[in-house]
């Protein structure tokens, strides 16, 4: 394990006025979280996009609060020192203030996460205050939220018109009043990114597929290494087909074991003549 330094808070506020971007990546599982850890990304999202990526649904709505009690507990296990944050899935917050206080209280009791996130502005600004009254910090996430996707119409873009836009701004200016200590945007148009981090002050801005103009970026990791088979989204790029090597690995084995080239002397344990004698006339 690295030596790395506890990402906290500071730390993070440090990164923005220092002008570095901030770096976030998806993660739901044990070695994924080893390695982003020895990478050095700054935050980890055990997001409720796991509910396609690492369980197969078409969407994140049938995923529950201990599936992603069980996943954050595991990424905490490969990852000690980043910043972790907990996805509220479906659900878990909506119904009422107390239940997105106690659901959020989970991810901070049971999978020792660093703060939670939550999909919404206005809607969910109550939850937003009872949850960082309780000491936990949260995330906002606007724009693209795919826990509504159906009243959003699909995945697609969000605040392309003015309005739209505008509504998308004073959803961010009452989650930093709220005391978020981050929002996220996901496919909002570059601009109205920009014009968010340049107006919030108390909070930092991350970017998915919203351009350079946030304080920080995230990518679903199985976006960015072609591990999701169903789509690739637009905004996510291919930092390396570990699908294909995986696929490719997958077709090797099943020729070699078929062929007889698998396994070879090195991949068994061998017995003692003497022992083998032995144990043939205990059996006679
Ligand atoms: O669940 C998730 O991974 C997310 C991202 C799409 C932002 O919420």
């Amino acid at each position: 394990m690295s030596e790395r330094k506890k990402v906290t808070l500071r730390t993070l506020f440090q990164k923005v006025a220092d002008g570095i971007p901030i770096t976030m990546l998806t993660c739901y599982d044990y070695p994924t979280a080893y390695f982003q850890e020895q990478a050095g990304v700054d935050m980890i999202l055990v997001g409720d996009s796991l509910g396609m990526t690492m369980l197969g649904y078409d969407s994140t709505l049938p995923v529950t609060m201990d599936d992603m009690i069980r996943h954050s507990q595991a990424v905490r296990r490969g990852s000690p020192n980043a910043w972790l944050i907990g996805d509220m899935p479906y659900m878990s917050y909506q119904p009422s203030t107390e239940s997105a206080i106690r659901n959020a209280g989970r991810f901070m009791a049971e999978a020792s996460c660093d703060a939670i996130k939550l999909e919404g502005g206005e809607n969910v600004i109550e939850r937003v205050h009872g949850i960082i009254g309780s000491g936990i910090p949260v995330m906002g996430h606007l724009g693209l939220t795919p826990q509504s996707v159906s009243a959003l119409g699909g995945f697609r873009v969000q605040g392309k018109g003015a309005l739209q836009a505008k509504k998308i701004v004073e959803d961010a200016l009452l989650l930093e009043q709220a005391g978020v200590f981050g929002i996220l945007f996901e496919m909002i148009p570059d601009r109205l990114c920009k014009l968010i981090t340049e107006k919030v002050k108390s909070c930092f801005v991350i970017s998915l597929g919203s351009g350079l103009g946030a304080h920080g970026q995230l990518l679903i990791y199985h976006d960015m290494f072609g591990l999701y088979p169903k789509f690739k989204p637009r905004m996510a790029k291919v930092f390396g087909e570990a699908g294909k090597v995986i696929l490719e690995g997958l077709k090797s084995y099943v020729s070699e074991v078929e062929g007889g080239e698998f396994p070879q002397e090195e991949n068994w344990f061998s017995m003692p003549d003497d022992e083998y004698e032995e144990l043939l006339s205990l059996l006679d």
